[in-house]
Order: structure tokens, then C-alpha cells, then sequence
């Protein structure tokens, strides 16, 4: 929006106003990729959300933690379902299968990840079915509420006695379901099977995916990050990456290959996930939307306290060895060879890789320290000399130039209180802000780890308060290996930690990109390759700042954020080297209260107001911010 009314004259106020002069040299170089995004295994982010997969629980997968289960099922018709452990299983990997008896129609039904979207597209599905039978199945996509049947797909029997056959089929909707209340079902005539049932594994339908991957992410969820312009990816996690115990960690060379291949794990947050989205999926996501990976490797600490001993760690700092040559490896090498058989023989680069989660908790420092991040970072860096180490954390005497993760959830004052966190550290060990996030009320304490009934949703003042910590790092941005929200994506009808970057179900229509999506955006849109100093007659607070310089655009970039005043803040601002009669865009963000959130299915409540301004006497730009904005302005 452009509005006009800011080049009114500024009203009278009793705010003190503030002058920034910021010189034409001086600052430094930004390192920082700045804003990426963090991926973990919760609040159905990748299963359920970015993965695709519109049916849930498509391989009857148990876990070492949660038994095979017919959750999301149920029979057609009269028929009955069962769970098998078949001597002749799909695969290994895959071991639990469903058997579908009856007589005449019958069949299963899967609700999906809480609802199945339906519009005029083409949905691709595949099952596998073992056992003699005569016939055709049918697929099909219906509403839970009136029966109404949008898409029917007839698939002929290729099925045998002795052997799982795989079939595809295709759904083509005709118009779009007045809700996501929709199932997927299944059916064949049992009449024509031998011994009236069949058994069925691996049942899959996807809609169309970002750039048309097979086994792909969700075209809005890839959208609503696109939008935002991120730099880089931060997975396997988190909580994720550790695990339960230390079986239950994340194993890549389990996430790899054919999905039948794929076993399947327990999640860190309550539920069992498939392995459908794993490394190679990760990967493609970080070449389709061009972002630098930050790779973690599991480093010996599970989130029940086990560690591995010093006796054993180099066992997994060889599995950590082989996941770096399978990403990075030529054809030549042996992993190398396995990443080009799975359709990838182009090896991918690795710049970044962080050595565990939060290794500082869950009883994990004293090891971490004595050796288990030394194992890592001389073996990593000892065969690949361009990667930078991370550490898990900052609490530990980092070697080398390795790096450190930072996490930071807290009350949105003590964000702001962290303004200048970075000022006086050192850019020998740059950070990676791994995890940060303002995710409860102001309280006068900070965050209560018993109370998780945090804030649903992102809401204007914290997004405020993460926009005047964003522009600490931003004055540092020589220091800042990169900076992300954390957890990035829930699905409201099931999450286990809120609040999050963008909140989503099963209607890609209801999709919503918080306030706090809107401030990374518009950091995100106004890079600074250069930082400059700047004076002012003024502390810092309520007006934060950044001052720089893109030097690809010859643009001068100041940012802002205003929290906690009584009333607007005027700013004169002046560039060293920059005249009377300059043009600059001023772009403010506010809300209608510090309350307002961007609800799943509502509104966006963050209003945008870009002006254009002129540089008048002494080449002075002259504006005013209101309380509890943020903003950025660019000079032509
Ligand atoms: C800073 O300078 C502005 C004029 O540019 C003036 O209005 C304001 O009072 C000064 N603030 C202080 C604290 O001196
Ligand atoms: C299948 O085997 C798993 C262990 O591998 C066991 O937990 C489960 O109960 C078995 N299921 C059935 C239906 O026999
Ligand atoms: C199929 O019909 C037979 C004979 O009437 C009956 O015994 C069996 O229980 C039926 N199966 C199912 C799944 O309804
Ligand atoms: C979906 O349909 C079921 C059955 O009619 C109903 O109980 C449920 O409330 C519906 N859910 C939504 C979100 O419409
Ligand atoms: C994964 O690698 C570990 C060794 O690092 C090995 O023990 C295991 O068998 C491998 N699993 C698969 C499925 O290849
Ligand atoms: C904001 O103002 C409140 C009330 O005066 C005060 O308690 C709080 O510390 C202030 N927060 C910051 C970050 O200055
Ligand atoms: C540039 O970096 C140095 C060292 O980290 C620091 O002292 C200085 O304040 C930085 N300059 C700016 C403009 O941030
Ligand atoms: C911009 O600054 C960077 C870092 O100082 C430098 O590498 C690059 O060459 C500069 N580009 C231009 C167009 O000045
Ligand atoms: C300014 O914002 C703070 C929160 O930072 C709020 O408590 C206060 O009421 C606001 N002041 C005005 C004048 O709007």
C-alpha cells in the first residue's frame, strides 16, 4: 500500500526526537545468510504438513516407541480389517501389513491428515496388494458429510497369490470440495478374491507438489516460505535429530531410498513418522528454493539422558563420515555411488554442519565438552577443511574458528533487553541463532517451562520485540552465521508446541504467515551486504536500529523497530555522502493492537505502509514511527 499521509508535517508529540547520522564507512562485511528456517519433526510439519502425503498412516509403521496401529482407518462396508506380520512381508523394512476380509464391497478408508483437500487436480496414488484376485479396486475421493463422491479411479487386478504387486492410479476431481471433510477409500469385490481378503501396504496419494516432485512438499506450505525469501535450512532438527534414546535417534541411511525401504520412526513429539520426508527430500527442498543447508549430525546425546562413551562415539562420528560422502562424495566413492543410484549422481555442497542439539541439556554438557564435540569437529574438519563446525551450543571452549548455536525463547522484553547481546562478543566463533522465538506474555519473569500454554499464535508485540533483537544481530552481521524462527510450521489439528512461523491444515487455502512472518519478510527483502556506523544524540530504546548498505543496489538501509513508547518517535536521519533532494522508500509495518495475530483461515492483521520521502536540508530524512512498528527504509 502507498499511502500519502506520513509526508504530513509529524504532529505534535512529547517524544524526544532522535538524530542518526550514520558514515559512509567503517562497518563491516555481512557474513550472516540472515534468515532461514528451522525444520524439525513436530506439530505435523513434514508429515501432515510440508510432506505431501495426503494418507496418514499409509504403511502401518510401529516404532520402537508406538506399536503398528489402524489409526486413520476403518473398514468399508461390513468388511474387517486386520494387522498382519506376514512371513512374506513387503520388505523388511515394512513388515506389518493390513488384511481387508469380507464379502462382496469391501474395502478401507483413510481420513487423512485430519481432512483431505479435494479440487479440480491430479492426484497420483499407488498401493501395494498381495493375494489372487480377479477383479478391479476402486479408488476414490468422498465427502465425511454427505457421501458425496468427487473422483472415482477403476484400477484392474494385476495382484497375485505369493507376491506384492504395486498399482497406480489417478483422481481427477471435476470441481472443489465445499470443505476438507473428505475421505479416501479403497474397495474391491471380496467375491472375486481368493479366501475373501486381500492384504494391502503402502497406500499413498499425493496432489500436485512444489516443481511436480514425486513423493514432494505441499505447493502452499513451499509458497508461504518462498514468500519469505529464506537463506537457509536447519534440519534434521532439533529434538528431532536426538531422539528418545539413543536407538531412536534420527538415522539418515534409514530415510534414504525406495519408500518401502523406509522403516519409519518414532518422533520426539508423540508421534510415529514414516521416513517419506527425509534426506534426499530435505535436499531437493534446499535446491528448489535455493537455501544453504546447515546439515546436523547426531552427536551422541538422546533426550533420555543417554551418552554414548568415549569408548564408542567414533562409531557414530563415522556414520556422520559416510552421511557427509553420501551428500558430497563423487560417484567413485561408496556412498557417493549409493546417492547417484537413488537419481542423484550430481553431488551436493555442504558448507555448514552443526554437531548435535542443545548438547548443553538433558545431561549431555560434560561429555559434549570432554569429547564428544572434539570427536566431531577434528574428524569433520580434518577430511573437509571448507565445512564449519558448529557446536551444539555456546556454553563450551570453542577450537578452531567452530562455531556456536544459540537458542533464545523468552518473554518479548527480555528480546529486547537482548539488543546488544551481540555487541561485545568476539567474531572468532560466529553464531548460528538456531531456535529463537518470543513465546509467552510478558510476566516480569521469563519463560515458565511448566506452563506450555503459550500463545497460539505469533501476536504483534512479540514480533516486535523478535524485530529489535533481529536488528542486534543485524549490527553484528559479521558474527551471525544466520538467524531462524523456531518451530516453523503447525498443524492446528495437531501440534504439540506453539507458537509458530506459519500455522496451516488440511484446506491450503486457510494457510497463515504470522506477524512474525511479516517482519522476517521485510528484514529478509532489504539485505544489507555492508553494515555502517552511526552516531546519535539518543540511547537506544524504544527506537532499535540498523544501519548499512547493499552495495549490489548502491542503497543506504536503515531498520527499525519502536517498542514500549508513549508515543511516536521522530527521526531525522542523515547518510554521510547522501544530498538534499535524495529519494528514499519508507516501508512501516503496524497492527491494530500489540494483541493482534494472523489467525489459520483469517486475516492478514499486519498492515504494510510504504512512502516515498524525500532528504530535505543537509540531506536530513525526516520521518516518525509510530509505538510498535517496525520499519526499513532505502534510499534510491
Ligand atoms: C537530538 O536531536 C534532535 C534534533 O535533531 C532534537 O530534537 C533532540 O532534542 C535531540 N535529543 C537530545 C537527547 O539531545
Ligand atoms: C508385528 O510385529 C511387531 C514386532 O515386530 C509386534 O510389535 C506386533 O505386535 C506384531 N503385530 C502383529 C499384528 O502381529
Ligand atoms: C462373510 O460371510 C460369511 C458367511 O456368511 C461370514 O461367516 C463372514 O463373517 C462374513 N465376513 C465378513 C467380514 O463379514
Ligand atoms: C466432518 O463430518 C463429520 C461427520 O459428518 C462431522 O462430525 C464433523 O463435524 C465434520 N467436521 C468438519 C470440520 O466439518
Ligand atoms: C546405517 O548405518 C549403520 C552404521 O552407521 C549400520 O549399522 C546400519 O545397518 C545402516 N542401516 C541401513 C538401513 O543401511
Ligand atoms: C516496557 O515497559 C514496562 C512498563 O514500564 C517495563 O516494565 C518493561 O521493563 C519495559 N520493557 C522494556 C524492554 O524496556
Ligand atoms: C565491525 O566489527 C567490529 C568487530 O566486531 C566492531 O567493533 C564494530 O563495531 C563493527 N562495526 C559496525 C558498524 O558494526
Ligand atoms: C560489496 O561488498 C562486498 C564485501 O565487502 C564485496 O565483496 C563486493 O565486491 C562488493 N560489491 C560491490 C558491487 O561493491
Ligand atoms: C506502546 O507499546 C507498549 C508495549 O510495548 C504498550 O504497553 C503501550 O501501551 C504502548 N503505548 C502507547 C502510547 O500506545
Amino acid at each position: 500500500m502507498l499511502r500519502e499521509y506520513l509526508l504530513l508535517p509529524l504532529l505534535a508529540s512529547y517524544a524526544t526526537a532522535v538524530q542518526i547520522s550514520v558514515a559512509k564507512s567503517g562497518g563491516n562485511v555481512t557474513t550472516s545468510l540472515q534468515y532461514g528456517v528451522m525444520e524439525e519433526e513436530i506439530n505435523h510439519c513434514g508429515e501432515g504438513g510440508l510432506y505431501a502425503e495426503l494418507i496418514r498412516n499409509r504403511a502401518f509403521q510401529g516404532s520402537t516407541t508406538y506399536p503398528s496401529n489402524l489409526d486413520a482407518w476403518s473398514a468399508v462396508g461390513g468388511s474387517a480389517l486386520s494387522l498382519q506380520n506376514l512371513s512374506n512381508p513387503l520388505s523388511s523394512a515394512l513388515p506389518t501389513s493390513v488384511r481387508v476380509e469380507g464379502n462382496g464391497t469391501s474395502g478401507l478408508t483413510n481420513v487423512g491428515f485430519w481432512g483431505i483437500d479435494v479440487r479440480p487436480q491430479k492426484y497420483s496414488g499407488s498401493f501395494y496388494v498381495k493375494g489372487s484376485y480377479k477383479g478391479s479396486f476402486i479408488a476414490s475421493l468422498q465427502s465425511i458429510t454427505n457421501g458425496e463422491v468427487f473422483a472415482t479411479a477403476k484400477v484392474s487386478s494385476k495382484s497375485v497369490a505369493d507376491d506384492w504387486v504395486q498399482h497406480d492410479f489417478t483422481l481427477t476431481p471435476k470441481k472443489t470440495a465445499p470443505s476438507t471433510n473428505n475421505t479416501f477409500s479403497l474397495t474391491f469385490d471380496a467375491s472375486k478374491a481368493s479366501g475373501g481378503s486381500l492384504d494391502f501396504n503402502l497406500i499413498s496419494l499425493f496432489p500436485p507438489t512444489w516443481n511436480n516432485r514425486p513423493n514432494g512438499m505441499r505447493r502452499d506450505l513451499m509458497q508461504a516460505m518462498r514468500d519469505l525469501n529464506p537463506k537457509f535450512l536447519r534440519f534434521p532438527g532439533g529434538n528431532n535429530l536426538e531422539g528418545n534414546s539413543i536407538d531412536g535417534r534420527w538415522k539418515w541411511n534409514e530415510t534414504i531410498g525406495p519408500l518401502k525401504s523406509r522403516p519409519g520412526r518414532a518422533t520426539t513429539w508423540g508421534y510415529g513418522e514414516t521416513g517419506g520426508m527425509g534426506l534426499v527430500e530435505y535436499m531437493e527442498w534446499c535446491d528448489d528454493l535455493g537455501l544453504e543447508p546447515i546439515l546436523a549430525v547426531w552427536s551422541g546425546l538422546a533426550l533420555n539422558r543417554q551418552v554414548v562413551s568415549k569408548a564408542n562415539i567414533g562409531v557414530y562420528v563415522q556414520d556422520a563420515l559416510n552421511e557427509l560422502e553420501f551428500l558430497t562424495g563423487s560417484v567413485d566413492t561408496e556412498y557417493g555411488a549409493l546417492r547417484a543410484k537413488y537419481g542423484h549422481p550430481e553431488p551436493w555442497t555442504i558448507r555448514f554442519v552443526e554437531v548435535g542439539n542443545e548438547d548443553s541439556l538433558n545431561g549431555g554438557a560434560s561429555s559434549y565438552k570432554s569429547y564428544r564435540f572434539a570427536a566431531f569437529y577434528d574428524a569433520i574438519t580434518e577430511k573437509y577443511p571448507d565445512i564449519q563446525v558448529i557446536a551444539s551450543t555456546l556454553d563450551i571452549t570453542l577450537p578452531g574458528n567452530a562455531g556456536g548455536d544459540y537458542h533464545l525463547y523468552d518473554i518479548p522484553d527480555n528480546f529486547v533487553k537482548k539488543f546488544n547481546l551481540f555487541d561485545s562478543y568476539s567474531d572468532e566463533h560466529p553464531i548460528l541463532l538456531g531456535e529463537i522465538a518470543a513465546t509467552e506474555w510478558n510476566n516480569g519473569k521469563g519463560v515458565d517451562w511448566s506452563d506450555t500454554h503459550f500463545s497460539l499464535y505469533p501476536w504483534w508485540l512479540a514480533s516486535v520485540s523478535e524485530a529489535v533483537f533481529l536488528l542486534g544481530a543485524e549490527r553484528n552481521a559479521d558474527k551471525i552465521i544466520g538467524t531462524t524462527y523456531a518451530p516453523y510450521f503447525m498443524n492446528l489439528d495437531s501440534y504439540e508446541w506453539s507458537p509458530t512461523m506459519i500455522s496451516f491444515n488440511a484446506n491450503p487455502d486457510d494457510t497463515a504467515k504470522s506477524t512474525s512472518w511479516h517482519v522476517y519478510s521485510l528484514f529478509n527483502d532489504n539485505h544489507m551486504t555492508n553494515t555502517l556506523p552511526a552516531t546519535s544524540n539518543s540511547s537506544f530504546g524504544p527506537l532499535y536500529y540498523a544501519t548499512g548498505l547493499n552495495n549490489k543496489t548502491n542503497s543506504h538501509i536503515f531498520k527499525a523497530a519502536v517498542y514500549n513508547s508513549t508515543a511516536d518517535v521522530p527521526v531525522s536521519l542523515t547518510f554521510e555522502g547522501i544530498g538534499r533532494g535524495t529519494t528514499a522508500d519508507l516501508t512501516i509495518l503496524t497492527a491494530p493492537s500489540g494483541f493482534s495475530m494472523n489467525e489459520v483461515g483469517g486475516p492478514n492483521t499486519v498492515e504494510s505502509q510504504t512512502t516515498k520521502i524525500k532528504a530535505g536540508k543537509q540531506g536530513v530524512f525526516s520521518f516518525s514511527l509510530p509505538n510498535l512498528s517496525v520499519a526499513v527504509l532505502t534510499t534510491k
